[in-house]
């Protein structure tokens, strides 16, 4: 990640992915829809190679987990056994002045203390400051007021945590004014639908807030198969969806998203604590392995009591994002509880039949969770680099570049002729593209000087850019003939190398 871990650099990763074609506001034409996110020609193949990367690494590499896609919409009482009816919801805060929406726990205050005594309250929104905020608006309000004393230190708090006496007195985020804030309300996440013809309660369904409740609800028709055998994972990647009071953070937090969600199952009896240090651990190193910063990311465990009384433990791979260290993915041991449920709900046994040990029981699971645009953001985040180099004249200037592992890079080589009217090079570039293509993503490119050619795929991430020159039509003596010159994105080394190598040189650096 460039240096500045800032607001200005989140400015300009969204700015670069609107100007590159990464991601776009949803319907930008009507003015957009907050909380949904467009992916464009760069984004779609980045958000592929993420999602084709996991698969391959977390279902088709190993024995032990298996593939599934359910449907988006299930039966409602799925998500009444599964308690997402009940309490799949998110403390609410209207602003009845400004009509604003807010989290209640993503609201801070304090009081105003000035010589033992509270002289008024002051507002923040959850940032990376919050106490430091409190404290400068604490400053201000005892200024503006020309309160006279000694100012005691600020005790923050979320708004969840405000006492119903205290509520008319803090100040909403949207006014700074006191009186307009609502006590908090729980506000259920999931969408609902209705299906069929008829709008009463007996066609209401919902869009999936996540995918997990999936394997579970399979869980009987995949151990039927027969395939499986315990421990064993059902994986599953699919949208989701969730009615955020506030979405934010470009596509951290959206409405519509896309998880990738494995449940790994496990004997009743079995060590959960050590599948669930496995999972994190495969977790984390395999964020690693598609370019992301070990730096950036770091472990947060739950609290054991705020964990839900069925969970055993959940431990959070959080990442350093340029608006704070916040969740990526999140890996939970939740006991028996899903499938328990599911059976209790729907009369059918969720039991699994150990023929070795003789003996029947509901299995455990260990679920690692995470949504694509997610990583997807982290990686941008992690890969974007400001760094110095030479323009066509040799001056030196800033360069931006996507240092995107060649794995998840959305084109793997650019081909470039020279010049793009000299017909022989041109033709001789079509034939390396035409070469190149049915193995990796290539991108053809004749506008422009060679230089602002190589700069736009520095910026896209593109790791490998091929050029055809007069050497390789063998005007500098036939030694060179057949031959391009491979350049490297993030050390801009060129070599030279014959055509009938550069296969070979590059399958094995972009897979
Ligand atoms: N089945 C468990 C589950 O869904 P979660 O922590 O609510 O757990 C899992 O979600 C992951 O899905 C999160 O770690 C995050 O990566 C992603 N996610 C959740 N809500 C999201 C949202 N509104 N926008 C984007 N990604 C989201």
């Amino acid at each position: 990640m460039a240096e500045s871990n800032s607001a200005d650099l989140m400015d300009k990763i969204v700015s670069l992915c609107k100007r590159r074609g990464f991601i776009f506001q949803s319907s930008e034409i009507y003015g957009g829809i907050n909380g949904f996110w467009d992916y464009g020609p760069l984004g779609v193949e980045l958000r592929k190679n993420i999602r084709d990367c996991w698969w391959n690494d977390m279902v088709r590499r190993r024995d032990d987990v298996v593939g599934l896609e359910s449907s988006i919409i299930m039966h409602p009482k799925v998500w009444e056994a599964s308690g997402h009816v009940g309490g799949f919801t998110d403390p609410m805060v209207d602003c009845k002045v400004s009509k604003q929406r807010f989290r209640a726990d993503q609201i801070f205050f304090s009081p105003v203390i000035v010589d033992g005594k509270t002289v008024g309250y002051v507002t923040v929104l959850e940032s990376e400051r919050i106490a430091e905020e409190l404290l400068e608006k604490a400053e201000a309000f005892k200024r503006k007021k020309a309160i006279q004393g000694k100012l005691e230190p600020v005790q923050p708090k979320d708004f969840t945590e405000a006492k119903p006496e205290e509520i008319p007195q803090i100040p909403s985020p949207a006014t700074g004014e006191p009186g307009s804030l609502t006590p908090p309300r729980a506000f259920n996440m999931m969408f609902e639908t209705y299906v069929g013809a008829l709008r009463d309660e007996s066609a209401v369904a919902y869009l999936r807030p996540e995918t997990a409740q999936g394997m579970f609800v399979d869980f009987k028709a995949i151990l039927d198969t027969g395939r499986v055998k315990i421990p064993f994972g059902i994986a599953q990647v699919g949208k989701s969806f969730r009615n955020e009071i506030t979405p934010r953070n470009f596509i951290f937090r959206s409405r519509e998203f896309e998880q990738m969600e494995m449940e790994y199952f496990i004997a009743d009896d079995d060590d959960w604590a050590k599948w669930h240090r496995y999972w994190i651990d495969w977790c984390r190193e395999w964020l690693i392995s598609v370019g992301i910063s070990a730096e950036l990311l770091s472990e947060y465990d739950h609290a054991k009591e705020k964990l839900a009384f069925y969970s055993k433990g959940t431990t959070d791979i959080m990442f350093k994002y340029p608006f704070g260290v916040q969740e990526l993915w999140g890996i939970a041991a939740r006991g028996d509880y899903d499938l328990t449920q599911h059976s209790k709900a729907s009369g059918q046994p969720m039991e699994y039949f150990d023929d070795v040990k003789k003996k029947r029981f509901v299995p455990h699971v260990i679920e690692p969770a995470v949504g694509v645009d997610r990583i997807l953001l982290a990686i941008l985040c992690s890969a974007y680099v400001e760094d110095q180099a030479p323009d066509e004249k040799g001056k030196m200037e800033t360069r931006t570049v996507l240092k995107l592992h060649p794995r998840i890079a959305p084109i793997k080589v650019a081909v470039f002729p020279l010049l793009k009217n000299k017909p022989e090079l041109v033709k001789k570039a079509q034939e390396v593209r035409d070469l190149l293509r049915p193995y990796m993503t290539v991108f053809y490119d004749e506008a422009s000087a060679i230089g602002r050619r190589y700069r736009r795929q520095d910026e896209v991430g593109t790791p490998f850019g091929v050029t055809i020159d007069f050497d390789t039509l063998g005007e500098k003596g036939p030694e060179l003939a057949d031959t391009v010159t491979l350049r490297e994105r993030d050390t801009m080394k060129q070599e030279r190398v014959k055509i009938s190598d550069l296969l070979g040189i590059l399958l094995p650096r972009v897979r």
